[in-house]
């Protein structure tokens, strides 16, 4: 079967991800930071030897080059770059935090560039191989809309970056894209979201399936509609 890299997938979007790829039979390597996390990961329902489960901070480059050394040799058929922040408080025009800030780009717009490039050998050895990075439709530039500074521009500037691994991934045939998951009832999406985790992945997980170069570098939803830059 497939093998699938889900980063941050101890809660939330990536943990409801594991447990629908684990359903379907796929060898799951999932990053966690905390024990709950790991817990969370290892009550999944799965087979023996179906589940890899390191520890993972993406914003530190020395982590990944370990993550990247733990897994030399193995193939990955698709990297769900997921983990993400929404960047604190304040982020409104007069209660900025740019420490914060540069924190919150460093997890959502470099991590998944510097995780991808860490594992495309193990990518480059797939005869279907897939890069997701999670995105928003809170990047689009079309929704005109204020505040949310870093959450906005870190996303925004994930996409551009994607856009441009997708040009330079062409020529191996690896299918990069950004998806937007929908605005979903997860810690980070809060009680009011529109729509629940299982919603979300019984979009996002069939997508993710299915998606083939002609779909390399288009920004999409989680219910396979294009977004909006
Ligand atoms: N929920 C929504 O409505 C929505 C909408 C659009 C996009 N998204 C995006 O979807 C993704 C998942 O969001 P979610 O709703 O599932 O949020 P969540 O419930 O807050 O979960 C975030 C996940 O990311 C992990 N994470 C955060 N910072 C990390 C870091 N520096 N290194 C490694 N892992 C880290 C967290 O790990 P810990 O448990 O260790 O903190 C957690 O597993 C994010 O990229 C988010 O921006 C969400």
């Amino acid at each position: 079967m497939p093998t699938i890299v889900i980063t941050g997938a101890g809660r939330g979007i990536g943990l409801a991800t594991c447990k629908a790829f684990l359903s379907r039979g796929y060898q799951v390597i999932a990053t966690y930071r905390s024990a709950n996390g790991l817990a969370s990961l290892q009550s999944l329902p799965h087979q023996a030897g179906q589940l890899q489960c390191f520890p993972l901070e993406v914003s530190d480059s020395h982590a990944i080059e370990n993550f990247a050394e733990k897994l030399r040799g193995q193939t990955v058929d698709i990297l769900l770059n997921n983990a993400g922040v929404f960047g604190g408080e304040a982020q409104s025009i007069n209660h900025l935090d740019f420490n914060e800030w540069k924190q919150t780009l460093a997890i959502n717009t470099i991590a998944p560039i510097e995780l991808t490039l860490a594992l495309l050998p193990n990518l480059r050895k797939s005869l279907s191989a897939r890069v997701v990075a999670i995105s928003s439709q809170m990047a689009s530039l079309e929704r005109n809309q204020p505040g949310y500074y870093a959450y906005r521009s870190s996303k925004a500037a994930l996409n551009k970056a994607i856009q441009c691994l997708a040009h330079d991934l062409k020529a191996d045939n690896i299918v990069v894209c950004p998806v937007h998951p929908g605005w979903v009832k997860t810690d980070m999406g809060g009680t009011d979201a529109d729509i629940s985790v299982n919603e979300c992945v019984a979009g996002l997980v069939p997508l993710i399936e299915q998606l083939s170069m002609a779909q390399t570098g288009h920004f999409l939803q989680y219910n396979g509609e294009s977004m909006s830059w």
